[in-house]
């Protein structure tokens, strides 16, 4: 199975930091996100991947009420993963980047940069972005429609592999002798005049190293689906039951079969947050105790976008009728909405378990039992690996590495050493694209011009 370590802040439990032995400044510290990579660089996983948005991203209703939140201070992604790459050999580096508030040259540039400087071992998680906040730092009043922002992210994403095919590979001779310094037969100027993007090109940076940097999708709703099933090569998911997941792998699969990919360059890797313990009634107090952390001012908000202000229900009280209409992530909408129609459901049992892993799966137990339970998904063709979240900082990451790992490559199910060319592409067993590859892929009216 491939294996992904998903990091959000300073953990993926939205109190994790509360806990008495979690490092609460985690976000922040460069020194343990080295210790952290070479770390699961030896328990071989395929890589670590950062969610990203553009703001401090909240529903809180003022200042007050946003002090609670702990995902405030966090790197920029891009930029700590040029760090961390030098000091790595073989583990892969994801991060989110937005279509949204981005332009394509920039998240072209960046990600063909990086690729250079881990020589060929980072991707690009593709996203719309989700968050309100993220409209307000970026001159406007509002979010962006959601369908229009996946139209854009469509256009976005030709672009950007429009402007990685700019050079062959070989483009660059840097003959002394004639005083040529690449092959002008070798450049393909983009000159795209889309609907939303203008771009000239050519980029300032050779072809990347792995062809394209490897792509991750998660949007789960329909144009979220169609557009992974044109471009991607890992899918994310937030899936909590195994039915759920057998059905969403089928469904990405058939996606993208109609797309004409075969079904194994586009790997199903949902999240999953173990909380573990060395027997089940440890594992148990650790969760209870991260639950019993999750302060209401924190958990309210994190209801606020589907359900509005609840501040003045009592937290036993069942859940009111959701808010019609929800313009950011639909399919997580849909899901959280679906969760608090389930008989007995309160409003604290549902921020609770947003809180855990935002619709993340939760397992709690031995790593004997997060194993079985990761079997069972990936031999039921629920998932073809797993992005593993850490609830807090650093001791859940330690003992994913210490204990789970060990116990998930005793059955096989992990890898003890990297395969493949020292690319994150050859890792997954994903080939290196030809250039020109991703031609037969774009978007009509691109593929045109090409
Ligand atoms: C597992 C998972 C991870 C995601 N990570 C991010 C992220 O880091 N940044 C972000 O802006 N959106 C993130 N999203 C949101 C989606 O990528 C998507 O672009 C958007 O919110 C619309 O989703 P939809 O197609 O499900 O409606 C994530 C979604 C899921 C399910």
């Amino acid at each position: 199975m491939r294996l992904g370590l998903n990091i959000v802040a300073a953990g993926a439990h939205a109190s994790g930091w509360r806990m008495p032995q979690a490092q609460a400044d985690a976000a922040l510290d460069i020194k343990l996100w080295m210790r952290m990579a070479q770390a699961a660089e030896r328990a071989c996983f395929h890589f670590m991947f950062w969610a990203d948005g553009i703001a401090v991203r909240h529903s809180a209703r003022d200042a007050d009420e946003l002090s609670y939140n702990g995902r405030i201070d966090v790197f920029e992604p891009l930029t700590l993963i040029g760090a961390l790459s030098a000091v790595t050999e073989r583990l892969g580096f994801i991060a989110s980047a937005s279509t949204t508030y981005n332009e394509p040259y920039h998240i072209a540039r960046k990600f063909a940069s990086l690729d250079h400087i881990s020589q060929g071992r980072v991707g690009w998680n593709v996203v719309t972005s989700w968050s309100e906040n993220e409209a307000h730092n970026f001159g406007r009043d509002s979010h962006m429609e959601h369908g229009l922002r996946y139209r854009r992210a469509e256009e976005f994403v030709d672009v950007v592999f429009g402007l990685w095919d700019g050079w062959e590979d070989d483009a660059f001779i840097r003959d002394k002798a004639s005083g040529r310094y690449f092959d002008p037969a070798k450049l393909h100027m983009l000159d795209h005049k889309g609907e939303i993007f203008s771009v000239k090109g050519p980029l300032n940076v050779a072809r990347p190293v792995q062809g394209y940097p490897v792509i991750a999708q998660a949007g789960s709703s329909g144009p979220g689906q169609n557009l992974g099933a044109r471009i991607a090569d890992l899918i994310y998911t937030a899936q909590k039951t195994r039915e759920d997941a057998v059905a969403f792998y089928a469904s990405v699969k058939a996606h993208g079969a109609a797309a004409g990919r075969s079904p194994d360059t586009m790997l199903v890797m949902p999240g999953i947050l173990p909380i573990l313990g060395r027997t089940r009634q440890e594992a148990r107090d650790r969760f209870e105790q991260l639950q019993d952390l999750v302060h209401p001012r924190l958990g309210l908000p994190l209801l606020a976008d589907s359900y509005g202000d609840l501040s003045h229900l009592p937290p036993d009280a069942p859940l009111p009728p959701p808010i019609a209409r929800n313009n950011t992530v639909k399919s997580g909408h849909e899901k959280l909405v679906a969760l608090g129609r389930q008989p007995g459901m309160t409003i604290a049992k549902l921020y609770k378990i947003m809180a855990g892993a935002t619709g993340h799966n939760v397992v709690v137990g031995t790593p004997a039992d997060v194993a079985d339970l990761m079997e069972d998904w990936f031999t039921a063709h629920a998932c073809d690996g797993f992005n593993i979240m850490p609830p807090f900082m650093p001791e859940p990451a330690i003992e994913a590495f210490e204990w789970l790992i060990p116990e998930l490559q005793r059955r096989g199910l992990a890898q003890t050493e990297y395969e493949g060319d020292g690319t994150l592409r050859g890792s997954l067993g994903l080939g290196r694209p030809a250039h020109g590859a991703y031609r037969h892929r774009m978007a009509p009216a691109l593929a045109e011009q090409g």
